[in-house]
């Protein structure tokens, strides 16, 4: 088994970064072979909105970040994707790159009806924000950015086995029950 772990926040090693890396560590304990990207590091340029990957299944712009995730995303069994909450949501860089590689996570039937791309394939979502719990659920803080990542991974087939929010990391960095959490939610892939 292959696990793709996708460091959504821009900080290299902030709160997610923390809660991926005890997600990889367990993944290689348990003998699973990982590859870990930064979002930061795969410069993508924004969707046009032209919309003529859905047929040819291909993007017009220049090759770039975009398309290395997508091959990644490909060569992978499981994904665990972190998204730090901005505004709300997941930050624009992930959503741009993802916006980038739609015509690989999902197809469409001739009258717009998504066809998954990914099925059969385990996902974990991470996600942590300064709004402390239980405000960060109850205002849709990281629950926010983590309905927005559901939304692509479930229409690309994903299989999402467990989610870890960490509310509050304005007061204090990510917990040490979150960490167990991420170590607990490797060995459900
Ligand atoms: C541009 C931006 C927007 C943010 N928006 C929110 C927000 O809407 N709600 C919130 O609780 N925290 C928000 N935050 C705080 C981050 O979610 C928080 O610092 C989180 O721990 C970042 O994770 P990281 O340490 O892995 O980067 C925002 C941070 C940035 C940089």
């Amino acid at each position: 088994m292959k696990l793709l772990v996708v460091n959504g926040s821009p900080r290299k090693q902030g709160n997610i970064f923390r809660m991926l890396s005890a997600i990889d560590e367990e993944a290689k304990a348990r003998g699973i072979e990982t590859a870990f990207v930064s979002i930061s590091d795969l410069h993508v340029a924004p969707c046009n909105g032209c919309m003529s990957c859905r047929s040819s299944l291909r993007c017009v712009l220049p090759e770039d970040g975009a398309q290395r995730l997508l091959r990644l995303i490909g060569e992978c069994d499981a994904l665990a994707v972190g998204v730090p909450c901005y505004w709300g949501n997941i930050p624009g860089q992930l959503k741009t790159a993802f916006d980038r590689i739609v015509y690989g996570m999902m197809g469409e039937s001739p009258n717009g009806i998504p066809k998954p791309l990914h099925k059969g394939k385990k996902a974990i979502i991470v996600s942590a924000c300064t709004t402390p719990f239980p405000f960060n659920i109850l205002f849709r803080q990281s629950e926010g950015a983590v309905r927005a990542m559901k939304e692509i991974l479930k229409w690309s087939g994903f299989k999402i086995v467990s989610v870890v929010q960490q509310g509050g990391t304005k007061a204090h960095a990510v917990s040490v029950r979150k960490l167990a959490a991420c170590r607990k939610a490797a060995r459900k892939l």
